[in-house]
């Protein structure tokens, strides 16, 4: 069977199991070409969040890492959420853990406690409240009575919104291994190659990196930035599956990656193939302790509720 032949056919029987199954495809905007291409839904963390809590679907399948699955999981116990791969994991999100967190909040027992969605289950059911890149610094003003913050795993997102915030945060020494490889040299040879373009980058990047943007966004914001600016011109500071998303949805504007090298490899792990497979066998589930659930869809909903 010739390549494209071999591609209709696996859409066909994913689209059509999907059917059977009563799935929904949703996928993370770093995700492959060809499972961007098959997904319900693409979005960030936040619109992912979203949709799995309101979806009527029986299953979920979720494309993306595991603690974006498990979020779903949190909120849509009655669901079955099924991982493509379920060896896909966040770097980011295993550099705290939940005795981690415990010992950093008997340090600051007045400190409410604000973590970022790309944490473990386990982490989230100590927080006081989640956020996303999306509404980070809108969660932080939330708590502007509290005199003490901390705000886990990411140092470089505290970073950003310690200063956006004027707030002292205390932080976690976490980081992303995939942003921290946009440097800024890549921006000025970049802005150098096409002046004209406006810098988007992701608040996980390095503070030097975030110094030289235009604009500071999550992946879903830069989607919505790219389309409404009148601009035709783009150097991306962020995963580089998201240029993907932003071509098919701006054909005429042009989007230049900021550096080759920001690639996650765990958002790479999933494909048509395993997405197939697991509309068949239904076997990764991805569920959480009940008693560790419903602490941790407290910070999650006390995140809905304020954005
Ligand atoms: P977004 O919520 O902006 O999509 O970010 C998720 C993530 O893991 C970024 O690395
Ligand atoms: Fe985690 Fe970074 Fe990959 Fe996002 S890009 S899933 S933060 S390792």
């Amino acid at each position: 069977m010739m390549k494209k032949e071999y591609q209709d056919d696996i859409e066909k029987k994913i689209n059509a199991l999907k059917k059977k199954r009563q799935a929904v495809i949703l996928a993370h905007n770093y995700q492959l070409p060809e499972v961007q291409d098959v997904a319900d839904y693409r979005g960030d963390s936040l619109e992912l969040s979203r949709i799995a809590s309101k979806t009527d679907a029986e299953v979920i399948v979720f494309c993306g890492v595991h603690f974006m699955a498990e979020t779903a999981a949190i909120l849509s116990p009655e669901k079955l959420v099924v991982m493509p791969d379920v060896n896909s994991g966040c770097p980011m999100a295993n550099m705290m853990t939940a005795k981690d967190l415990r010992k950093l909040k008997k340090e600051h027992p007045d400190a409410v406690s604000i973590g970022y969605v790309n944490t473990s289950a386990e982490v989230k059911a100590e927080l006081d409240v989640c956020c996303t890149s999306t509404n980070a610094i809108a969660v932080v003003n939330a708590f502007k009575d509290r005199k003490e913050v901390i705000f886990i795993p990411d140092k470089y997102l505290a970073d950003y919104v310690s200063k956006q915030t004027g707030r002292k945060l205390i932080s976690w020494n976490g980081f992303c291994p995939t942003h921290i490889k946009i440097l800024p040299e890549d921006i000025k040879r970049e802005k150098e190659f096409h002046p004209k373009a406006k810098v988007m980058v992701h608040p996980e990047c390095l503070p030097s990196v975030v110094a030289m943007a235009d604009a500071v966004l999550s992946t879903s914001k830069m989607a919505q930035y790219a389309k409404e600016s009148p601009d035709r011109e783009f150097i991306i500071g962020t995963e580089v599956g998201l240029i993907y998303r932003l071509k098919s949805d701006n054909p005429q504007k042009e989007f230049y990656p900021a550096t080759e090298r920001a690639v996650c490899p765990n958002m790479k792990r999933t494909n048509q193939e395993k997405i197939l497979w697991a509309l068949e066998g239904l076997k990764d589930v991805v569920q959480v302790p009940e008693s560790i659930r419903v602490a941790a869809k407290k910070a999650i909903d006390k995140m809905l509720e304020i954005i």
